[in-house]
């Protein structure tokens, strides 16, 4: 299987045709790829992108677990579902640290993306101050126990979770986790998450200031099925180089 190589924009960038740019960026240097490539743009971008860039596939940065109804503000899973959206990424740091999103929420919406047979992104990570005090294990394991209780009585076992590893203390400041730490973690939750789940549903990925320079470093590895990149995502230049 191709290893993924999925772009979060975050809330960037700032216009529709800067998006548009970006994308085509991503299109030409597919070409040479054998990476399997997901952008995640902003909502307001995501029908465009969908309609105009056939060859990549799309996945949204958050949902709400209603399907629909007065819940100001909020996406469902059906409404991408219908876009033509086909990942999104659940529990980022972001979200958990500026909107407050608990586990029990995003155990929600990890539901509701299965059920609306999308392919969901979980992301769980530590904190630095966690990990100097060697809770990393811990605490990730409250994350996946906690959030994915629901996931695991599924009486259907055909879908796919990708659990993505995105130390906080990583994310957004060109500090990298070094392979071998990445490696030990995502073992470390393979093995608890096989008590529940068969492997053929299960894709581990690393996310945190990756970009053209170290990404090969991470999906050389047997373990790591795909990466998630944050700023690397937005340079055209990178976009080509990570890709090639
Ligand atoms: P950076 O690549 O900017 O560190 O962001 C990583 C990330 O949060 C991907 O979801």
């Amino acid at each position: 299987m191709k290893k993924m190589v999925v772009f979060n924009w975050k809330m960037n960038p700032g216009s529709k045709n800067e998006a548009k740019r970006l994308a085509e960026a991503v299109r030409e240097a597919k070409k040479n790829s054998n990476f399997k490539v997901v952008i995640c743009p902003p909502f307001v971008y995501l029908e465009n992108l969908i309609k105009e860039f056939k060859e990549i596939e799309f996945g949204a940065q958050n949902c709400f677990w209603e399907e629909k109804g007065s819940f100001t503000g909020e996406i469902s899973c059906k409404m991408l579902k219908n876009l033509g959206a086909r990942f999104v990424i659940l529990g980022h740091s972001e979200r958990r640290r500026y909107f407050k999103e608990t586990n029990e929420e995003i155990a929600k919406k990890t539901m509701s993306v299965i059920e609306n047979k999308l392919i969901p992104i979980f992301c769980i990570g530590e904190t630095l101050e966690e990990r100097k005090k060697n809770l990393t294990k811990k605490v990730l394991k409250n994350q996946l126990l906690s959030s994915l209780k629901e996931v695991f009585n599924l009486k259907f076992k055909n879908f796919r979770l990708i659990v993505a590893y995105e130390p906080i203390w990583a994310i957004g400041i060109g500090r990298t986790c070094k392979v071998e730490d990445a490696l030990e973690t995502i073992c470390y939750l393979k093995k608890i998450l096989l008590d529940f789940l068969p492997l053929s549903s299960l894709l581990f990925f690393y996310g945190g200031s990756i970009n053209s320079k170290n990404i090969f470093l991470f999906l050389k590895e047997k373990e790591i099925d795909g990466v998630l990149v944050g700023r690397a995502s937005l340079k055209e230049k990178e976009i080509i180089s990570m890709l090639s």
